[in-house]
């Protein structure tokens, strides 16, 4: 892919200052088209000094690989490129490339975590080559079932599916994938009876009483991470700073969510969710 660039970039150290002053907003304007640079170019700039040349991680910013990682969609890696997390040591590139230039970075970095667009791992097609092969009517109860997902089974508040939905559940874009229809099932009704390991639930709570319930990871003698739904990112707490730590047995994820639901509406979300490979 071709990618205009449009100034010559800074040296890493560089990139506050330039985000300080401006000067990266103003050069954008002036286009050099005669310098194009390829995006995995971009990343070895500006990336990889912290999160490696692969994105495997360095001492300045962790791996891009993680399972944890690979749960962010496009829309995620965009927005982390785009504002940055400055109090977590991620800088913010809005000033410093164009919004084509970030979405290329996000492919790039899908594309490190073998989920890019351009190099579609099998798991992709077969799920087009399965949804192609839906009958009529199989296909209506498909969108019925996405209807009942992100309406009447509120599944969506905490969930997302391809973009669309909440942040503070894994997303379920390959859920079904070498899934049969009982254990899909069984996920919704029984949410409790396996849970991944890194969704267990961590609970925090503070020293003033706020309690806060997420994934948790490296969890280090003094210091554990605690994920932020809102801003889709770790956060760094300190042990000596909270009351409490501990893992609940239990799901977050409600058990009875099928009962308001019709037979047929049940259905309907079991097709869907099959559809997700
Ligand atoms: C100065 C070091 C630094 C640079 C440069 C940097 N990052 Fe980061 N990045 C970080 C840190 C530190 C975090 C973790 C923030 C946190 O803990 O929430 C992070 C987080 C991320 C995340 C989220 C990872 C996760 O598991 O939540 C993505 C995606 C990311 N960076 C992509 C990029 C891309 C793409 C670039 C280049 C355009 C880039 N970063 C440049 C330090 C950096
Ligand atoms: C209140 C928030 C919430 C709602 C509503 C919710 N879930 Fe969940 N769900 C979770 C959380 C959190 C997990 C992560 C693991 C756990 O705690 O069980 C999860 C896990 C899952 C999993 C297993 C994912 C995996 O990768 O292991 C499936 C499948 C699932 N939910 C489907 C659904 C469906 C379908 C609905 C709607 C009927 C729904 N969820 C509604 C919070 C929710």
């Amino acid at each position: 892919m071709l990618i205009r660039f449009r100034h010559r970039t800074a040296p890493l150290a560089l990139f506050g200052l330039l985000i300080l002053a401006g000067v990266g907003a103003g050069d954008l304007s002036k286009a050099a088209p005669s310098k194009p640079k390829s995006t995995k170019a971009l990343f070895t700039e500006s990336c990889a000094g912290c999160h490696g040349p692969r994105g495997n991680g360095g001492s300045m910013g962790p791996s891009l690989l993680t399972p944890r990682a690979k749960t962010l969609n496009r829309q995620s890696i965009n927005r982390i490129i785009y504002s940055g997390r400055p109090d977590l040591g991620m800088p913010a590139f809005e000033f410093t490339y164009s919004r084509d230039q970030i979405k290329a970075l996000a492919a790039h970095v899908l594309k490190l975590q073998g989920r890019g667009a351009g190099k579609a791992k099998r798991p992709i097609k077969k799920g087009k080559k399965r949804r192609a092969a839906l009958s009529p009517a199989e296909q209506a109860s498909v969108n019925r079932g996405r209807q009942v997902f992100f309406n009447e089974a509120r599944c969506a508040e905490c969930h997302s599916v391809f973009n669309y939905g909440g942040r503070t559940a894994p997303q379920l874009n390959r859920f079904a994938k070498r899934k049969t229809r009982a254990q899909v099932l069984e996920a919704i009704v029984n949410p409790s009876a396996k849970i991944a390991l890194r969704y267990q639930t961590t609970e925090i709570v503070m020293l003033d009483g706020t309690v806060l319930q997420q994934w948790s990871r490296n969890i280090q003698p003094k210091t554990l991470e605690l994920y932020n739904p809102e801003h889709e990112l770790w956060t760094t707490y300190f042990k000596a700073d909270l009351k409490s730590v501990r893992t609940l047995p239990e799901s977050r994820m409600p058990a009875n969510l099928l009962d308001p639901l019709t037979e047929a509406q049940r259905e309907d979300l079991l097709n869907f969710l099959m559809t997700l490979k």
